[in-house]
């Protein structure tokens, strides 16, 4: 901008809020980038806990640096700065924020100042929000400001969620055994019957694979019932956002539509901004970090000193905890199995663990095959190991980050899912898209050693020939011609009609 623009002629602002998990903001922070490379004005509303965080690792800084029109504004939680806010207890923020965040919203939103900078920016002009964060909605409604949800999830959970009602009306919920562990899950054969309520799903989905938050004692639980709420909220908004593809989870986004028509398939985010990025000649990986731990940039060459695809990659997101007992589970499952592995294990994921240190207390027959085999950090450039040629698989928790980046890639995954959303995807992992094994519920050493051997050895071919498949139709679905490509454009264009 060589002159300085009265806000009248300035571009369309972008208000983006998403809620504070890792997988969200990364997912938030690419659109957000993919705004301002088309020279939109847009504004990062993040929870103030998160945005210290990643000041800590100066990791917007430097992201955002090249991009003047890139903003982020906080807000908090209310909770003490010492809250636990680590594993599950992350959404201790979420629910909070919902009883004090309306207030704070509105000031934000009505005092002309912060947003709009005194009048250089326009007036937020729309807002791209998460799922759980439905109390800004009346805000905006009074001042006459569109609305559009962005749910960070894939389109297969977003639509067994949009579907609880109906789930509950057919006498498929609740599951109930809400305080057992995953074991008790596993030897219930009725989490193997089918759930029929949800269309387009019907010889898919077993109860065992819908949404975690399924797993109530009753239909009232505070959880379920808020998970149906903001879900079908989504509704209202003039438009709504989903990071996936068509060729991935078309039938699925077909059934959505019948009920939200303007559904802009964008996916996949990470890897349609690294296309936007190289179409202008700026990309590097590193770039893109708006990671909320510091990476271990170690493994790197770690993994340059292994041969190729003889690596699995083990990763169980930002949230998951482990106890003592599985940690070990999976260390003797990791290391009977002969094979090479990266294992992220983040200092706050070992429950009665205070410094975190796994290493603490192994047994003695463990550290060999650790030693020769294996390599352990707290957090890693998970996007740059994905793409290193020694990595054969990935171990993952089911995120819906982690999965599209796998999939992205063409990597085969083994499926430990943990939470929320994650029972579904890796349902889809294993038995829709047909490049991964799902070992949802077990954690046994056992059935471990044998899983990780079965995809980084004996039935590796098989998924990988389908990985592959998958990884051109997602490279198809951003490229000129391609149908997220295609949508962002008819996004974009509806955004900048925000303001005529
Ligand atoms: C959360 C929810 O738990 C999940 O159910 C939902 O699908 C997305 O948000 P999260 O644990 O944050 O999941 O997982 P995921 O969505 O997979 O996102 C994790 C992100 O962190 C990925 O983008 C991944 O690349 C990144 N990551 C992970 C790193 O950069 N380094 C690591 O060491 C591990």
């Amino acid at each position: 901008m060589g002159h300085r623009e009265t806000a009248a002629q300035s571009p369309p602002h972008i208000l983006i809020f998403p809620i504070p998990l890792q997988g969200h903001v990364n997912s938030m922070l690419n659109l957000a980038e993919i705004l301002c490379l088309s020279d939109l004005h847009v504004t990062i509303l993040l929870f103030d806990h998160i945005h210290s965080r990643l000041l800590r690792h100066a990791a917007l800084q430097s992201r955002f640096s090249g991009y003047p029109g890139f903003r982020v504004a906080t807000i908090s939680d209310g909770l003490p700065a010492d809250h636990p806010r680590s594993g599950e207890r992350i959404l201790d923020s979420v629910r909070s924020l919902k009883e004090v965040g309306g207030s704070q919203f509105r000031h934000l939103m009505e005092s002309t100042d912060e947003l709009s900078e005194g009048g250089d920016r326009r007036r937020v002009s729309c807002l791209i929000v998460d799922g759980a964060l439905s109390f800004t909605i009346p805000v905006v409604e009074d001042m006459g400001i569109p609305y559009i949800f962005f749910r960070t999830i894939s389109a297969c959970a977003f639509w067994a969620y949009f579907c609880i009602q109906d789930i509950i009306d057919a006498g498929e919920l609740p599951l109930k055994g809400k305080n057992e562990d995953k074991l008790a899950y596993w030897k219930r054969k009725d989490m193997d019957l089918m759930v029929k309520s949800v269309p387009g799903m019907e010889t898919i989905l077993r109860r065992r694979d819908l949404p975690q938050f399924c797993r109530v004692e009753d239909i009232d639980d505070p959880g379920l019932q808020t998970m149906e709420t903001e879900t079908r909220i989504t509704t209202q908004g003039i438009g709504f956002i989903l990071n996936t593809f068509e060729d991935l989870e078309g039938p699925i986004l077909d059934q959505i539509r019948k009920h939200i028509p303007d559904l802009y398939s964008i996916g996949p985010l990470h890897a349609h901004l690294k296309a936007r990025l190289d179409s202008k000649g700026m990309e590097s990986l590193q770039h893109h970090s708006s990671s909320f731990w510091e990476e271990d940039q170690s493994c790197m060459a770690w993994l340059d000193s292994q041969p190729v695809n003889s690596v699995i990659y083990v990763s169980f997101g930002s949230i998951t905890l482990l106890t003592r007992d599985e940690l070990l589970e999976f260390w003797y499952g990791l290391v009977n199995s002969g094979q090479r592995f990266l294992w992220v294990i983040r200092p706050d994921s070992i429950i009665g663990t205070e410094s975190g240190n796994p290493n603490k207390n192994i047994p003695e027959e463990l550290e060999e095959g650790t030693k020769s085999r294996g390599y352990m950090v707290g957090w890693v450039p998970q996007r740059e190991v994905l793409a290193h040629q020694a990595i054969g698989a990935f171990f993952t928790h089911s995120g819906w980050n982690s999965t599209l980046e796998s999939i992205a890639i063409g990597l085969p995954m083994l499926c430990w899912p943990y939470f929320a959303d994650q029972t579904t995807n890796s349902r889809f992992v294993s038995e829709v898209w047909k490049i991964g094994l799902d070992m949802k519920d077990t954690c046994d050493r056992i059935l471990i050693e044998k899983m990780v051997r079965d995809i980084m050895e004996v039935r590796r071919d098989e998924f990988l020939e389908r990985a592959h498949s998958l990884a051109i139709l997602a490279r198809k679905a951003i490229s000129e011609g391609g149908s997220s490509y295609f949508n962002l454009n008819r996004l974009m264009e509806f955004l900048k009609s925000t303001v005529s």
